[in-house]
């Protein structure tokens, strides 16, 4: 599979439910020409989200759109306008920093293999919710951070980089989630600008990154 999108730039549509601080990796290495996109509209589903106006101070579409009534996914109505957004958008990839909702069927479909995800531990150990305080509760050594299709399971999509970081003696959740941020603000804009760049293919459950010495090295084989 190919992401590329022709002469045309490459357009994300970023998907947050909390700080941001993974968007502001991501739209600053767009600024700065390291990751060949634009953020074409951020949307959220918590309105007072940190996200959402550290889009709109660079100038950048972002918008509040009502979850509706579950609690851990989108409903039909919600999802229908999440869609709409993002075709109204015409993006290229939805790319999910922080958004804490499931998506599924009707989403997925439309956007099918253009979803990415960040995850914080190295899948498929942890998936689900506070995946730093999982590994540090479990006593793992090393932890990490994955970025993955997101298909119909909860953390199951085929993964496209990981990044291992260390859990340290007298780390708290607080410490080890700060850690793991670090890497992910570095291996999700990598990871992007290879699917901008159309340089990884989908085989099944692999992913495979074409990394001729000019380019970016895929950041798990660094
Ligand atoms: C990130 O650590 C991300 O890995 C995690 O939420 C945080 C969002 O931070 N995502 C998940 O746990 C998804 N299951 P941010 O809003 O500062 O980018």
């Amino acid at each position: 599979m190919s992401l590329m999108s022709g002469e045309r730039t490459f357009r994300l549509g970023v998907l947050g439910s909390g700080k941001g601080s993974n968007f502001v990796a991501i739209a600053d290495a767009c600024s700065a020409g390291t990751v060949p996109a634009e953020v074409a509209v951020v949307l959220s589903d918590v309105e007072n989200a940190l996200i959402l106006e550290r889009a709109r101070e660079r100038g950048l579409s972002a918008r509040f759109i009502p979850p509706g009534k579950f609690r851990t996914k989108l409903d039909e109505t919600a999802e229908a306008a999440y869609i709409a957004a993002l075709r109204e958008a015409r993006v290229d990839l939805v790319v999910l920093a922080g958004f804490m909702r499931i998506l599924k069927g009707e989403f997925l479909r439309t956007f099918a293999q253009r979803v990415v995800n960040i995850h914080p531990a190295l899948l498929p150990s942890f998936p689900g919710l506070e995946a730093w305080k999982q590994a540090l509760d479990y006593g793992v050594k090393v932890t990490g951070v994955t970025v993955h299709f997101v298909d119909q399971g909860i953390d199951t999509g085929p993964i496209l980089a990981q990044q291992t970081v260390p859990v340290l003696a007298g780390d708290t959740p607080a410490t080890l989630h700060a850690r793991i941020q670090e890497a992910e603000r570095a291996l999700y804009p990598a990871a992007i600008a290879a699917l901008a760049r159309g340089d990884v293919k989908v085989q099944g459950r692999q992913t495979v990154w074409e990394t001729p010495s000019s380019k970016l090295q895929a950041p798990n084989t660094r």
